[in-house]
């Protein structure tokens, strides 16, 4: 494959629940550097298509993984490929240990990158003994970011690392996400611009399950008139506040 072919591709996706038509011909591509984000408002389908890459719900359409039709593979088969997903409510289990949360994560053959994740979240290794659920909320992200790096995926896809984070954490989680992308290209689910702003090196716009928007993020996000009128934020924010609309 040709250095300038996408690691992901999902061409035309359309994905209906209960009757409702959620995505409506997503079509979208990853390349294998750097951060994606994918935008968009509540509810316009941001999840729902990263479910649809992962085969976790029906749709039609095609995704293909470098260069390898993979639309008819059950998830398993499609993350084996060298996916790793941190889904937005996080997945780590509370009760147990930091180390015994990424012991649980091991996943593919060869020897898990302890050392990488430890050299890119020192925090890690010095809590590894302690539960996972009295870590602070970025700390909680990290560890969900290590859990995937773990397994020397190709591609991570995270859903929105900022959810219900304080302003504060979210440069601890937009730090975590940076030093991530420097060793594997990253499909960033986000809502949170000022994240967005310092990893994002491309940007997807959903809205009401169709892109509105694909092309470099800095230029998108240096457009305040056309942020607000497709992710609906105030100019504040477009031209760098310190938040987006999810400010918690
Ligand atoms: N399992 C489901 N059952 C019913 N409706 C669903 C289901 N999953 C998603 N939806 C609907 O599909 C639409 C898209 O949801 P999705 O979770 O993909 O949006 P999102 O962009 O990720 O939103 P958020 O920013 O809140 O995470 C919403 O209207 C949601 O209510
Ligand atoms: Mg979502």
């Amino acid at each position: 494959m040709s250095a300038a072919a996408p690691l992901l591709e999902a061409a035309d996706l359309h994905v209906w629940i209960e009757g409702s038509h959620i995505l409506q011909g997503v079509s979208l591509t990853v390349p294998d550097h750097g951060v994606t984000a994918l935008l968009g408002r509540n509810g316009v389908g941001k999840t729902t298509t990263v479910r649809a890459l992962l085969g976790l719900v029906p749709r039609t359409g095609r995704v293909s993984f470098d260069g390898e039709d993979i639309t008819a593979r059950p998830t398993h088969a499609i993350v084996s490929r060298g996916i790793g997903y941190v889904p937005e409510e996080r997945g780590i289990f509370s009760a147990l240990t930091v180390a015994e949360n990424l012991r649980l994560a091991e996943r593919r053959p060869g020897a898990p990158r302890y050392a990488l994740v430890h050299e890119l979240f020192p925090e890690l290794a010095a809590r590894a003994d302690q539960p996972a659920g009295t870590l602070s909320g970025g700390q909680q992200q990290m560890l969900a970011i290590g859990r995937a790096l773990l397994n020397d995926d190709r591609l991570l896809i995270v859903d929105e690392p900022t959810k219900g984070l304080a302003p504060r954490i979210v440069r601890e989680v937009a730090d975590a996400v940076a030093r991530a992308a420097e060793r594997v290209p990253v499909l960033l689910v986000e809502q949170n611009l000022s994240l967005v702003r310092r990893t994002a090196d491309q940007a997807v716009v959903l809205d009401a399950g169709r892109v509105v928007h694909t092309g470099p993020a800095p230029g998108l996000l240096d457009d305040a008139d056309r942020v607000r009128a497709l992710l609906g934020v105030a100019r504040a924010a477009a031209a760098g506040g310190p938040e987006g609309r999810r400010t918690a």
